[in-house]
């Protein structure tokens, strides 16, 4: 492991928080590096939830789902993200990072072949990698590029795997020239919605729903952790390809099951975003007010969503920066390499439908000086 002060790695543990402020290290600061974008996690609805189905069902689920974890709750909610989603059913996860390393490595084996978005997230390269599949990274969002990999390798039914929103970059894959390169090659085209669902889309849905390609994209993967509050995330796919995960995805079969009252939380977020609309359109707006003033004031951000990146070059710089913006009383971290690209180290800005234009004007001032 790097010992380096601009690799270290630490844990910063908040004593408290109200809506957006939390208090760390007995300083109160304003968050906007929170992926609980909508503020789902703080909603006496989700809150209620939760206690009524740790009163009724207990703390722990008690194993895993093919044992005696299972409970009529995960069905509830895996008919509901499949209505969601727009697909026929769908399997839930512990985490993300669960879903996609399981799904990826058990819908794969050596002598298949993946392609994926260079900007993946680290769970989708696991995936990969533990599958031991042929795998190429096309060039960020370029589907020219993707073309011409699929051409040269001429696989049998290749995998392609992207994010929707991307989590770090902030900006959003043109799903529908992936859509029609997967369909001239015969391959299968997995999304990971995890910063998408709940924000974009006329139901929240994420970006498929908003392009209207549900019925195009076979897998449509997603969490319950960033803007639906809680924890856990899921597959939205064919009742065929469930069946098939729940007997061979090992990340699915050998881990206990989430606890009752998560997956009671889990339920009501997607109620609550169908329901309140309006978190998601403050979110929306504030995000195009604050890549508007960065443009403005001549900082440049890739992000056409929530996620707002401000790159900063080597890592020193990145904390540097975000020192500064800590010091004014914002919680915004560093997000270094090797999680991003050498050079392109970063402060990235979660916003939130709880910050008001105030604070997005102090940070750009902050910023400037
Ligand atoms: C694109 C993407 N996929 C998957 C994950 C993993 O999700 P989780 O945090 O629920 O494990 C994350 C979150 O870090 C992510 O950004």
């Amino acid at each position: 492991m790097k010992n380096e002060a601009a690799f270290v790695r630490t844990l910063k543990p908040i004593s408290s928080k109200r809506s957006v402020l939390v208090n760390i290290g007995g300083k109160e600061y304003i968050d906007f590096s929170s992926n609980d974008y909508l503020g789902l996690s703080q909603h006496p609805e989700m809150i209620e939830a939760a206690v009524n189905a740790a009163k009724k069902y207990g703390t722990g689920s008690g194993g895993s789902r093919l044992l005696s974890g299972d409970s009529e709750l995960f069905h509830e909610l895996e008919d509901s993200v499949a209505r969601f989603k727009g697909k026929g059913s769908s399997l839930v996860f512990n985490s993300g990072y669960q879903a996609n390393i399981g799904i990826i490595s058990s819908l794969l084996s050596k002598e298949d072949t993946v392609f994926f978005d260079k900007l993946c997230h680290a769970s989708i390269v696991d995936g990969v990698m533990l599958s031991g599949a042929r795998f190429h990274r096309f060039r960020h969002n370029d589907a020219g590029h993707l073309e011409e990999l699929l051409k040269k390798e001429k696989a049998r039914k290749p995998l392609i795997i992207t994010e929707s929103v991307f989590s770090m970059d902030g900006d959003i894959a043109s799903l529908k020239d992936l859509v029609s390169v997967k369909n001239k090659y015969s391959a299968t085209l997995m999304a990971d919605e995890a910063h998408a669902t709940g924000i974009f889309g006329k139901n929240g849905a994420g970006v498929v729903e908003e392009l209207g390609l549900s019925d195009e994209i076979e897998l449509i993967m997603g969490t319950f952790s960033k803007s639906l509050g809680s924890c856990g995330a899921y597959i939205a796919c064919s009742e065929k390809v469930k069946q098939y995960l729940v007997n061979a995805c090992r990340s699915f079969i050998y881990s206990t099951a989430l606890p009752p009252s998560v997956v009671a939380c889990n339920l009501k977020s997607i109620e609550l975003v169908k329901k309140e609309p309006q978190r998601r359109k403050k979110l929306l707006e504030l995000s195009a007010y604050f890549i508007g003033l960065l443009k403005k004031n001549g900082i440049d951000t890739p992000s056409r969503s929530q996620i707002v990146p401000v790159i900063a070059g080597e890592n020193p710089a990145a904390i540097s920066l975000s020192d500064k913006l800590k010091a004014n009383g914002f919680w915004s971290l560093p997000i270094r390499y090797p999680t991003v690209p050498k050079g392109e180290a970063r402060v990235r800005f979660s916003l939130n439908s709880g910050h008001t234009e105030e604070m997005i004007n102090k940070i750009v001032e902050c910023l400037g000086t």
